[in-house]
């Protein structure tokens, strides 16, 4: 957690005057633990937040312009609350203007500006939702500080189409989802259709969940996405043969699936089609064998939804599958998996806890071996979703 007293400071140097009047604010970041690229399928994801993610100190100005800087980038600036208009030099900045912009065509109205220092805790490009944090805490930040009411369930949404939108990212619900609902201790089972939710304590004892960052970035994740998402909508189309009313992938049972999966014409969607239905269906025994305490069984499952990303979505690459498969050889490993879009980006593994420091040592070593680049561990805490810092 960031240090409060340190950040003021640094607000203070970037916009002058006293320390009265500002509030602080978080959102995490999160990891999912499984159920991947379902959440624009309209089916099942189970993420969790993490104990880190983005902090915002914010105070109200006396004129209507807004003030935006980070501690992670030197530039910082000013400019009218209104019209808000995206440009790419603005670069992460982009992000809370999006916020402000889709608030104001919600109807908020923000009587005087205010100034923002952000300071994000999210290894960036690592596919742990810096992007989602930013928003989310932008959010219910403002809504808090112009009295407005502040629903997490709709902050996710706004700041989901936002990101859609504004910054023209084609992402589904879950990261908002997560970073905005997410409580210390729990994962979130959410049906990405219904946006009908459940926190399911994730109580995993003497195991202990680590993320593994390849420190790959995640190029070309956009546009390979996009891709991903139109195979799922061509699926989708070919069907309608035998299920006219079919919207989503999500909406198909896994029998139904299989009994008709010789409608989908092009072999690589059909496959692309084949992992979403399985993995939904992964989700859903993933619930019933954590509510049983039987965590081996989880991390199978795990294991299964890595294996199927890797062939039949095809969003793991090199870098993931050397890690995940490195972290696999480690005894006391019941699964390994990535999490997020893939193509870079974070592993999550459930391991031992007397394994941790073999486990940082051999999959370091290995990844290292196989790929050339240096991987950081964090044995991850699930933390609460966006609040106020008293
Ligand atoms: C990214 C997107 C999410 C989700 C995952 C894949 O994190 O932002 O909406 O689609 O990829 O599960």
């Amino acid at each position: 957690m960031a240090n409060i007293h340190e950040l003021t400071q640094r607000f203070l140097q970037v916009y002058g005057e006293s320390s009265e009047g500002i509030s602080v604010f978080h959102a995490p970041g999160r990891v999912n633990l499984i159920g991947e690229h379902t959440d624009y399928n309209g089916g099942y994801v189970f993420p969790a937040a993490l104990t880190f993610g983005t902090t915002l100190l914010i105070r109200k100005r006396s004129d209507d312009l807004l003030g935006l800087a980070s501690t992670n980038f030197s530039e910082h600036k000013h400019l009218p609350i209104q019209p808000i208009v995206y440009d790419e030099a603005d670069d992460w900045m982009n992000y809370p203007k999006g916020i402000v912009n889709e608030l104001q065509q919600r109807g908020r109205k923000f009587e005087s500006g205010f100034d923002l220092l952000f300071h994000g805790e999210i290894p960036n490009g690592s596919g742990l939702s810096s992007s989602a944090s930013i928003e989310v805490v932008t959010a219910y930040a403002l809504l808090t500080m112009a009295g407005y009411e502040t629903d997490t369930v709709d902050i996710a949404l706004l700041s989901q189409k936002s990101e859609n939108e504004f910054n023209g990212v084609q992402c589904g619900i879950m990261d908002q989802f997560a970073v905005a609902n997410g409580k210390k201790d729990h994962a979130i089972l959410l049906m990405c259709d219904t946006l009908e939710y459940e926190l399911i304590p994730f109580d995993s004892g003497s195991y202990k969940l680590v993320i593994g960052n390849t420190n790959k970035r995640r190029g070309l994740v956009d546009s390979k996405y996009n891709e991903r998402r139109s195979q799922c909508e061509q699926a989708v189309q070919d069907l309608k043969a035998a299920f006219p009313d079919v919207a989503l992938l999500g909406q198909i049972s896994l029998e139904d699936f299989n009994a008709n999966q010789h409608l989908i014409k092009d072999e690589t969607v059909r496959k692309r089609a084949q992992h979403v239905v399985e993995e939904i269906d992964r989700v859903v025994r993933s619930i019933a064998v954590l509510r049983a305490n039987d965590l081996a069984a989880f991390g199978e499952l795990m294991n299964g939804s890595h294996d199927s990303l890797r062939d039949l979505y095809e969003v793991t690459g090199e870098e993931l599958d050397a890690m995940v498969d490195a972290a696999r050889a480690v005894p006391g490993v019941l699964g390994s998996r990535m999490t997020g879009a893939g193509f870079g980006g974070c592993t999550v593994s459930l391991v031992h806890e007397d394994s941790i420091e073999r486990f940082k040592e051999e999959v370091g070593r290995k990844y290292k071996e196989a790929t050339g680049l240096t991987a950081d561990f964090y044995v991850c805490k699930i933390g609460n979703g966006v609040e106020q810092l008293s």
